[in-house]
C-alpha cells in the first residue's frame, strides 16, 4: 500500500512580503505571492509569476466566509500527486482561452501590457472608474458629462453586454449553456436575461434596478422586496404559504463549492428544492 503524499504548505510574510512555503519528505519550494485577485467580498486567489510562458494560480484561496485558508475555486477536486501541484495550477501566459491574462484584463482597469519577456502589466489594480466610464483623461482636462462614458445612458440588454465583459454576456444567439451546471451562476446577465421580469417588463429591469455599482453589494435580502414591489404589488401566491424575503423563493442562493455562494439571477419560480432553473 502506498501512503497519499503529504505536504506542509503555509503562507507567511517575510520582510514585509507574502511568501508561500512548501515541503514533503524530500523537497522544498518558497515562492513569492506577487499578485492577490479579487477584492475580498468572497476571495482573494493568489498568483505567481513562473516564467515567459506560465503563471501560477495558487492551490489556497482566503475566503472571508471563514476567514481562513480552503481550495481555490474550481480546485476542490484536485488531488496533488507533488508538492508542486500542492501548492498551485500552472496557467499559460496568453492562451486565448485558459491565460492567465484573462485574469488580469477582467480585474484590472486599462490596458494590460506584455513586457519583452511576457510578464503581464496591467494599467491599473482593480475594478476602478475607467472599466465602466471608458478613458477619462479628456474629461479630467475639460470635465463635461459629454465627454466620458455614462452606463446609466445604456439600455438594459446593453448593461447585461457591458457588465457581462467581466460578469459574462448573455450567450449568442443559438449557443447551449449547461442550465444544471452551478458554477454558470455566477454569470448574472446571463441569468437574469432569461427571466420573465427582463424579458416581459419592456425594458425597466437592468442591473441598475438592484445595485449601485459604487457602494457594497447590499446584503440586506429583505431591502430588495421593495425592488420587485415597484413592479409586484400584488403578487398571486397561494394562501397559507410562509412568506419571507421575495428573494429567499424566487432568486435562490447557490453555492458551487463551500464557502462561495451566488445569487441566481433568472427569477423565476422554483419547484422544491430546485435553485438552479426555475420550473
Ligand atoms: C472590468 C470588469 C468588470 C466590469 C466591467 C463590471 N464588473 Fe462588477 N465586479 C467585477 C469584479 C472583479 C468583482 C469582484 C470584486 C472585485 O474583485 O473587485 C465585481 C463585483 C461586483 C458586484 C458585487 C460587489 C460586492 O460587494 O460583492 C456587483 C453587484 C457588480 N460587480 C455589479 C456590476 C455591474 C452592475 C456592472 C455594470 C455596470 C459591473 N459590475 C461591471 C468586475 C467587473
Ligand atoms: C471574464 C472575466 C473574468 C476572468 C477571466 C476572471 N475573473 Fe475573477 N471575477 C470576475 C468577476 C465578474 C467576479 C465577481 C463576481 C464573481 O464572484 O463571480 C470575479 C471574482 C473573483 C474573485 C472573488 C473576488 C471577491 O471580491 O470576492 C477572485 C478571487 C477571482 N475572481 C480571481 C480570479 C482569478 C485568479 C482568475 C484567473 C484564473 C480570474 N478571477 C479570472 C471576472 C473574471
Ligand atoms: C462597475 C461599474 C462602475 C464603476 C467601477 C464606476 N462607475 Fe460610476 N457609474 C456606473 C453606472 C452604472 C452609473 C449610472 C448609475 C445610475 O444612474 O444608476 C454611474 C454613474 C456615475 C456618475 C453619475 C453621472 C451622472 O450622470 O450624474 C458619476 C459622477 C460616476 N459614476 C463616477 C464614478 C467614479 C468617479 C468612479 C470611480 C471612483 C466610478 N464612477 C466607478 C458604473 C460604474
Ligand atoms: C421592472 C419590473 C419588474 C421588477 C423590478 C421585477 N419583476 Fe418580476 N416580473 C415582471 C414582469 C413584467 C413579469 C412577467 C409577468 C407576466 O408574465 O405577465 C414578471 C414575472 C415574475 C415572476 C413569474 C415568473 C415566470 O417565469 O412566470 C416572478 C416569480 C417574479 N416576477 C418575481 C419577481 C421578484 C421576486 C422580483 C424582485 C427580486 C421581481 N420579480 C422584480 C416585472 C418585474
Ligand atoms: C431584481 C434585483 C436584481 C437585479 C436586477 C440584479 N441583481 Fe445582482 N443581486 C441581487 C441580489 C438579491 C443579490 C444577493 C445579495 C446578497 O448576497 O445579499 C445579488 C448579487 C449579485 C452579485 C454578487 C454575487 C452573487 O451572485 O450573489 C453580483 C456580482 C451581481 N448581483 C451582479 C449583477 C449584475 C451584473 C446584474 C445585471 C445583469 C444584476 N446583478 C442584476 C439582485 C439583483
Ligand atoms: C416562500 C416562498 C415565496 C416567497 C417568500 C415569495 N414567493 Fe412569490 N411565489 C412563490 C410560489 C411557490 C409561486 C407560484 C404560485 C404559488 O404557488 O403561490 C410564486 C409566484 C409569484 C409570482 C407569479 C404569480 C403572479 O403574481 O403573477 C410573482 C410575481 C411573485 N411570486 C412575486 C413575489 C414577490 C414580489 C415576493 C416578495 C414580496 C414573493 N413572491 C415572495 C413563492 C414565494
Amino acid at each position: 500500500m502506498t501512503r497519499p503524499p503529504s505536504f506542509q504548505l503555509r503562507y507567511t510574510m517575510v520582510g514585509g512580503k507574502l511568501r508561500a512555503q512548501g515541503y514533503d519528505q524530500k523537497n522544498t519550494i518558497d515562492i513569492p505571492v506577487e499578485w492577490a485577485f479579487g477584492a475580498g467580498d468572497q476571495a482573494v486567489t493568489f498568483v505567481t509569476r513562473i516564467d515567459e510562458d506560465w503563471y501560477l494560480e495558487h492551490h489556497h484561496t482566503w475566503y472571508s466566509a471563514i476567514s481562513k485558508m480552503a481550495p481555490t475555486a474550481g480546485h476542490d477536486a484536485l488531488a496533488p500527486k507533488t508538492l508542486a501541484e500542492a501548492i498551485g495550477l500552472p496557467y499559460k501566459t496568453t492562451d486565448p482561452q485558459t491565460g492567465i491574462l484573462g485574469c488580469f484584463e477582467c480585474h484590472s482597469t486599462g490596458p494590460v501590457r506584455i513586457t519583452a519577456d511576457r510578464t503581464l502589466q496591467p494599467t491599473e489594480h482593480g475594478v476602478r472608474c475607467e472599466a465602466c466610464h471608458g478613458a477619462g483623461a479628456g474629461h479630467i482636462a475639460n470635465p463635461s458629462r459629454k465627454n466620458i462614458d455614462n452606463p446609466k445612458r445604456l439600455s438594459p440588454t446593453a448593461l447585461n453586454t457591458a457588465c457581462g465583459r467581466c460578469h459574462r454576456p448573455p450567450a449568442s444567439n443559438g449557443a447551449a449553456i449547461d442550465w444544471n451546471y452551478a458554477w454558470n451562476v455566477r454569470h448574472q446577465p446571463v441569468y437574469l436575461s432569461q427571466s420573465a421580469c427582463f424579458t416581459k417588463s419592456k425594458g425597466k429591469l437592468s442591473c441598475l434596478t438592484c445595485h449601485d455599482p459604487h457602494t457594497p453589494l447590499n446584503r440586506s435580502l429583505a431591502s430588495y422586496n421593495q425592488r420587485c414591489a415597484a413592479c409586484h404589488a400584488k403578487p398571486k401566491h397561494s394562501a397559507g404559504e410562509a412568506r419571507t424575503n421575495c428573494v429567499d423563493c424566487h432568486m435562490p442562493a447557490v453555492t458551487p463549492q463551500p464557502p462561495l455562494r451566488f445569487t441566481n439571477h433568472w427569477i423565476g419560480v422554483y419547484g422544491n428544492g430546485a435553485k438552479l432553473r426555475p420550473r
